[in-house]
C-alpha cells in the first residue's frame, strides 16, 4: 500500500480568511485534536503581520500551548526575517517560507516585488543554516488570478533556486484553484524528473470543482505528499476570487477507499470535522463529513427504525 502524507492546513489557510475571529483556546483544541488524527505535519498558523493577517495574531499564544505530539510535524507560515525570528523562538518544527510565482500576486501578498522576497527568503535560509528543514510554498504556480497563466518553465525555476540554496521542500500552490489535472501531470512529471531528493508537495484549492482531480492527477503522477485543509476552509485573503482548499477529510476519504495509506483514522478525523461549521458559525464545504463514508450504510426508505 503507498503511503501518502498529508500535512493539515485548516488552522492557517483556512483560518485566515474567516471573517469572525476565533478564539485562541478553540485553535489550541482543534490543533490537539487534529495532533491525535494520524497527520505528517500540521500548518499551525503563520507570522505574518498582525495587521494583514489580524486572525492569526495569537501565533506565539498558540504555539506555546498546542500539545506536540511525537511524529507529527508543526509547521508555520513565515513571510520575512521578523516573522523567521518569531518562528525561532516558538520552535517551529519547519519554516514554511512564501513567495508567489506571479508578481501582481506577491505585491499584493507580500507587498514587495518578487526579486526583493526571493532576497529575503535567502537570507532567512542562510541563517538557518540547517538548524530548522525550510518548506518554501509557491503561490500562484498554476495560474494568477490577475495575470493570467503562469508559465511552468518560471515555476520550474523558482523551485531550481531554492534547491540550489538547499531547502528540504518545495510546496507546489494553486492558490485560487486554476489547474486542471492535464496541467498537473505535466507539472508533477517535469518536477520529479529535475528535483529528485527535493520533498514535493501539491497544495489545491476547489475552488473551480476540479481539487480532488486535480490531487488524483498528482497521485497517479507520483506524488506522496499533500496539504488539505479541514471542512475546505481556506484562501488567500490577497487573491481575489480565492476560495477553499481540497478539504482534508474527503481527500483522505478517496484515497483510503482506493487503498492507499494516508496514516489518518478517517473515523477520528470525522468527528473532528463535524464539529467545525459550530466553530467558524457557518457552513463548510466538505462533503464526506455530511453523507458519511462509503461504507456507512443506511437504513431503506420507509423502513421502521426501533
Ligand atoms: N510579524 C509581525 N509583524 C510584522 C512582520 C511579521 N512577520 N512583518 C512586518 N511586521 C510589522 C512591522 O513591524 C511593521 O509594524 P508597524 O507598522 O507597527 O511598525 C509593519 O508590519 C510593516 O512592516 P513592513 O516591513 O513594512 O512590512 P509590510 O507592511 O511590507 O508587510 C508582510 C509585509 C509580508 C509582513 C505583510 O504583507 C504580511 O504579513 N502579509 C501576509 C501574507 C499572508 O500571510 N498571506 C496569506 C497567506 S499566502
Ligand atoms: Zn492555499
Amino acid at each position: 500500500m503507498k503511503r501518502i502524507f498529508f500535512n493539515e492546513v485548516a488552522t492557517r489557510d483556512g483560518f485566515q480568511i474567516e471573517p469572525a475571529f476565533i478564539p485562541t483556546d478553540t485553535k489550541v483544541a482543534l490543533v490537539n485534536a487534529l495532533s491525535t488524527c494520524g497527520y505528517a505535519k500540521i500548518e499551525v498558523t503563520s507570522f505574518t503581520s498582525p495587521k494583514a493577517i489580524p486572525m492569526l495574531r495569537d501565533a506565539e499564544e498558540v504555539m506555546g500551548r498546542i500539545r506536540r505530539l511525537p511524529g507529527v510535524e508543526y509547521t508555520v507560515l513565515v513571510p520575512n526575517q521578523r516573522g523567521a525570528e518569531r518562528a525561532m523562538e516558538a520552535r517551529a518544527d519547519e519554516f514554511n517560507l512564501v513567495m508567489s510565482t506571479s508578481e501582481t500576486h506577491n505585491l499584493a501578498n507580500l507587498r514587495m516585488p518578487m526579486a526583493r522576497s526571493f532576497a529575503a527568503l535567502s537570507d532567512i535560509i542562510r541563517s538557518v543554516d540547517g538548524r530548522t528543514p525550510i518548506n518554501v510554498s509557491l503561490s500562484c504556480s498554476f495560474g494568477c488570478p490577475m495575470e493570467g497563466p503562469v508559465s511552468q518553465d518560471d515555476v520550474l525555476a523558482w523551485v531550481g533556486r531554492f534547491a540550489d540554496l538547499g531547502v528540504r521542500g518545495v510546496t507546489i500552490c494553486d492558490t485560487t484553484g486554476m489547474a486542471h489535472p492535464a496541467q498537473v501531470s505535466r507539472m508533477v512529471e517535469a518536477l520529479q524528473q529535475r528535483f529528485d531528493p527535493l520533498q514535493l508537495t501539491l497544495h489545491f484549492h476547489n475552488t473551480r470543482g476540479m481539487g480532488l482531480a486535480n490531487l488524483l492527477a498528482a497521485v497517479q503522477g507520483g506524488i506522496i505528499r499533500f496539504d488539505g485543509s479541514l471542512g475546505g476552509l481556506g484562501g488567500c485573503p490577497y487573491a481575489p476570487g480565492a476560495s477553499g482548499n481540497i478539504s482534508s477529510e474527503d481527500a483522505i476519504h478517496m484515497l483510503d477507499a482506493m487503498g492507499y495509506d494516508t496514516g489518518i483514522d478517517i473515523s477520528r478525523l470525522l468527528a473532528v470535522a463535524r464539529q467545525l461549521p459550530d466553530i467558524v458559525g457557518h457552513d463548510v464545504p466538505g462533503q464526506v463529513a455530511k453523507a458519511g463514508r462509503i461504507t456507512d450504510l443506511h437504513a431503506p426508505p420507509g423502513s421502521s427504525q426501533t
